[in-house]
Parts: structure tokens; sequence; C-alpha cells
């Protein structure tokens, strides 16, 4: 079933667990990620970024329309969420495309503007019932950023100051904070190693839950520590297209013939399924 990201959020941080959210391209990505889900027993999140939108040439109705309908038909109960978005003109479509929830994403802005830029959302999102998640201090390496290798996983500017946070968490309003501790996007080695002292410190401070971005480079061991230490939405994208694309090319090399695209995308998808289960054995037990 379709349910909110709010709900599994709160369900989970009072379980003490965590919730993974993994970032959907296609519609493979969707059924792999309920079909993943129904296996590992366990609820998740659906994402689609701004980024996707883009992809999909800047419409966001047809791919969360499917990514909805997937979350309705499984056994698994799966949220709609609107991940990274920058545009104030994408937020503002978002509650009528089915998204009961939205990452804002100011953070590429100087402090005093992002707290003014994700107020903004805030008020737009609560006044059309959606839980609104931001981000403070840089978890770098998006495809486009600038400082894509100056801001790496362990580069010391990386990095979320409890006291701002826990300011910027009241001047927002926002529901849940994204933060930096050492993990970066788009990491294709899971060889992150984060700051413990850091997380627990944040959960003390910051009183909404904490969101992991780039956790697809967090090797097992940290993410479970993270979630024990008060992590608990955690974002997961790139495993998921190394998976999927790993196993069509694995399936070209084989098959340099091959027409039908569905010959090489069911294994595609049933790997991309079998990380998604793996990750959430990890987050949410
Ligand atoms: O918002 C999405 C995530 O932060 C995904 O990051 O692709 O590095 O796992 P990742
Ligand atoms: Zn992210």
């Amino acid at each position: 079933p379709l349910v909110g990201t709010g709900e599994l959020v709160t369900a989970a941080r009072a379980a003490g667990r965590g919730v993974a959210a993994f970032n959907v391209v296609t519609l493979e990505h969707a059924e792999a990620i309920a079909a993943g889900a129904e296996t590992a027993g366990a609820s998740a999140i659906l994402q689609i970024s701004e980024n996707a939108v883009r992809f999909h040439g800047g419409r966001l109705a047809p791919v969360a329309a499917a990514a909805a309908a997937v979350a309705r038909a499984s056994d698994a109960p799966l949220a709609l969420h609107l991940d990274h978005v920058e545009s104030f003109e994408l937020l503002r479509q978002a509650p009528a495309a089915g998204f009961g929830s939205v990452m804002f994403d100011a953070s590429k802005l100087p402090y005093a503007r992002n707290v003014e830029a994700t107020a903004r959302a805030v008020r737009f999102g609560h006044g059309h019932g959606m839980w609104v998640e931001a981000e403070l201090g840089r978890v770098g390496g998006k495809p486009g950023d600038p400082d894509r290798t100056a801001l790496d996983a362990h580069a010391p500017g990386a990095r979320t100051d409890p006291a701002e946070a826990a300011e910027y968490t009241a001047a927002t309003g926002v529901d849940a904070l994204a933060v930096a501790v050492g993990s970066s996007h788009a990491m294709t080695e899971r060889t992150a190693v984060l700051d413990h002292d850091l997380i627990g410190e944040l959960r003390r401070t910051v009183p909404v839950p904490l969101v992991l971005h780039g956790s697809s480079g967090v090797p097992d061991e940290e993410l479970r520590r993270a979630v024990a230490a008060g992590m608990t939405k955690i974002n997961v994208g790139t495993a998921l297209n190394a998976s999927f694309t790993g196993a069509v090319r694995a399936f070209l090399e084989r098959d340099a013939a091959v027409v039908d695209p569905r010959k090489y995308l069911r294994p595609a998808r049933e790997a991309m399924a079998e990380t998604v289960a793996a990750f959430l054995k990890t987050v949410s037990s």
C-alpha cells in the first residue's frame, strides 16, 4: 500500500530503527524496490529526484503516477517522496502529483538564504499537507556540483554544525534534517567512514529525525552504527544503479544479438531488488 513518509519515519524513530529511501529513475526501479521490500518484509520510501524528473523531460506526473501505482499494488508499505528539489516550480507541482513528502534542497545557498528559502518551502509544504525534509551542511558529489572532488566523504568542510542545525531546524520548521556526517553522493565503493560522535551530538541537539544522504558508499556496519546513534532516514541511489547496470552489462556481454529489452531488464531488475532487500535488512532491523 501507499503510505506517508512521515508515518514511516516517525515509526522507525520510535522503534530505534532506520527506514531506507531508494531513488526511482525508471519503472523498473519502482518495481525492484517494491519486490525488495516484500522480500525483506520491510517498508521503504520511493523517492524521485528533481534530476530524475529532468530525465523524464521535466514531466513529474507520469513517473510519479507510475511509482505511486507500484506502491499501491505492493504488499509492502511504501511511501512516495520528491527528492532534492531546488525549484519552487517543481515543489508547487508535488501535492497534485501525489507526493506526501518532499526534500527541499537549498544547501548550495549560504546559511541565511538557505533558511529563508527553506522556511518558504516548509510553509508551502505544510499548507498542502506535506512532510518536508531539508539539508544543512553539504553532502557533496551530486552530478553538476562544482566541488565534486573538493567536498569528498572525508573533507573536513562537509560537516553539519550541531548548534547551527538546531537553530536551522527551529528557524525553518522542517520535519527532518539531512546532515553532512561523512557520506558523499554517487560513491561506487562502500568506503565512507562516518563521524559517529557527530551523529550522536546531532541526535541530542536536533529535535527532528536525521537523514543520511549518499548511503550507497557507506559499509553495512557503519550504517548499523549510524542508525543506532540516531540516524533515521537512509537514502540509497547509486548502489541500485550499480546492480542494475552491472546485470545489463553482463547480459549484453553474453548475448550481443539480443533485441528484446525484457531479456536484460528482467535480470537487472532482479539484481536491483536483491540490493534493495540487503540494504533494508541492514537499516530496518
Ligand atoms: O538523495 C539521494 C541519496 O542521497 C542517494 O545517494 O546515490 O550516493 O546512494 P547515493
Ligand atoms: Zn541525496
